[in-house]
């Protein structure tokens, strides 16, 4: 349980408010490569509670830029995309990508008034299917070597879902290994030559055991948080009963981000990205250290599930995320089907648009929720103060050295699970086509 003013310094996300000022001095998703393919380049953005609008210029430059025109406030999202800039559509009013006004034709000829008409701007980049945008002071940070921006592009595919709720809850959903034996339990074990591309559905480590019956079967992990460069390195041991130990390593990646395992083949890296107090983006990162991502396949999948252009999934509160009490008997621990995404959906959902984390009580199992709040409560004492350099990644860290994290499900032989996890991620990395090792 925490206080009602420690839950708000935590999750508001507001220009000046508490978490959103440490999570402005890193870089966030704004939008989706894909979603800037269509004829016009032009989307509309809502990040940590800000309206943008991101577009591409004729030069094949992004622009991000406020929503509402400094003219008299509207919507540059209409905007005409000419001159290589936006201009809106009510007097005229041209801006380029860094949001400078540079035309205002109705104003008198020789008019130098639009030198000092400035939209607010960020900076923007590409990198492996996301637009990036840093919304802070000073120059942007790099980017850490992470796995999915070290991959070639042939082996990340990127993807988003809209959740109904604050991005603090939805980001806790991911630093707690021991809900997966519950939220996502299958009472069937598929084959798991049709897991492509989905959670959970592979073996377990270089095992013939299902990861939905290891899962099931073992549901008290025993789980240590450990603070690392990148953010938190969390890992859950489940004792097979047989000498074996099964081993699961996660990442929380400060501030917002998850790195787990997906399949034996792939990793996700997630991001929790604040629209405002009240919603979020997921945004996932499939990295392959194998073959390239089939991203045809992977898109078909996830579009069956969400609607464009918002990417809202197809289940949710309207329509009781498809719960079948059948279902529930039978099939799944939830009675909300196969997709996983809708598990933790209902699970982040459900608690509110804010989480009332006034009224919870933290088991031993939610130690990464409780280190990674220490975490997020000294990085806000760290903005606060100007102590920068004292935020995880800042000070001097060479971001060229923060890799991996290393992220995968083995199993120990013989108890010494520290080794076994070592050894399969060197083992992966060691057979990757593109340059993986650390
Ligand atoms: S409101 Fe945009 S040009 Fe007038
Ligand atoms: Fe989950």
């Amino acid at each position: 349980m925490i206080s009602q003013e420690l839950n708000d310094s935590l999750t508001r996300v507001g220009k000046g408010s508490d978490a959103g000022e440490v999570l402005r001095r890193y870089w966030q998703p704004a939008a989706l490569v894909d979603e800037l393919e269509g004829v016009r380049p032009v989307v509309p953005v809502r990040l940590l509670g800000e309206d943008l609008v991101l577009f591409r210029d004729s030069e094949g430059e992004l622009g991000l830029i406020g929503r509402h025109c400094p003219h008299r406030g509207a919507d540059m999202c209409f905007g005409r995309l000419e001159d290589n800039g936006l201009r809106c559509p009510f007097h005229g009013w041209h801006f380029n990508r860094a949001g400078q006004c540079v035309e205002q034709p109705g104003e008198p000829a020789g008019s130098r008034m639009h030198e000092k008409i400035q939209s607010t701007a960020y900076p923007v980049v590409e990198k492996n299917g996301i637009i990036w945008a840093y919304m802070g002071p000073g120059t942007p940070p790099d980017f850490p070597a992470l796995d999915c921006f070290r991959a070639p592009s042939s082996h990340v595919f990127a993807f988003k879902g809209l959740w109904d709720c604050n991005w603090l809850q939805a980001m806790e959903v991911g630093i707690d290994p021991a809900h997966a034996s519950f939220l996502h339990r299958f009472l069937q074990d598929e084959d798991p030559a049709e897991a492509y591309g989905k959670q959970f559905r592979d073996t377990a480590g270089n095992t013939e055991i299902p990861m939905t019956k290891l899962l099931r079967d073992f549901p008290r992990p025993e789980i240590t948080a450990e603070e690392a460069d990148h953010g938190l390195k969390i890992t859950a041991l489940r004792d097979l009963g047989d000498g074996r130990t099964h081993v699961r390593i996660t990442n929380q990646i400060f501030p917002e981000a998850i790195c787990i395992p997906m399949s034996r083949e792939m990793t996700i890296t997630q991001w929790h990205v604040p629209i405002d107090d009240k919603s979020c983006y997921w945004y996932s990162m499939f990295t392959s250290f194998d073959q390239p991502v089939n991203k045809t396949l992977m898109r078909e999948q996830r579009l069956k599930e969400h609607r464009l252009p918002d990417y809202a999934p197809l289940k949710g509160r309207h329509n009781n995320y498809g719960f079948d009490p059948e279902e529930q008997q039978r099939e799944t621990y939830t009675g909300m089907g196969l997709d996983i995404n809708v598990h933790d959906q209902w699970a982040v959902e459900s608690m509110g648009a804010i989480q009332d984390r006034t009224q919870e009580h933290l088991g031993k199992t939610d130690v990464g929720i409780i280190r990674y709040r220490r975490q997020l409560r000294a990085a806000i004492a760290a903005v606060k103060e100007g102590r920068d350099e004292d935020l995880p990644m800042y000070g001097g860290l060479d971001l060229a050295t923060v890799f991996g994290p290393v992220s995968n499900d083995s199993i120990a032989q013989d108890g010494d699970w520290e080794r076994a996890a070592q050894e399969a991620d060197l083992q992966r990395r060691g057979a990757c086509s593109w340059d993986a090792k650390v």
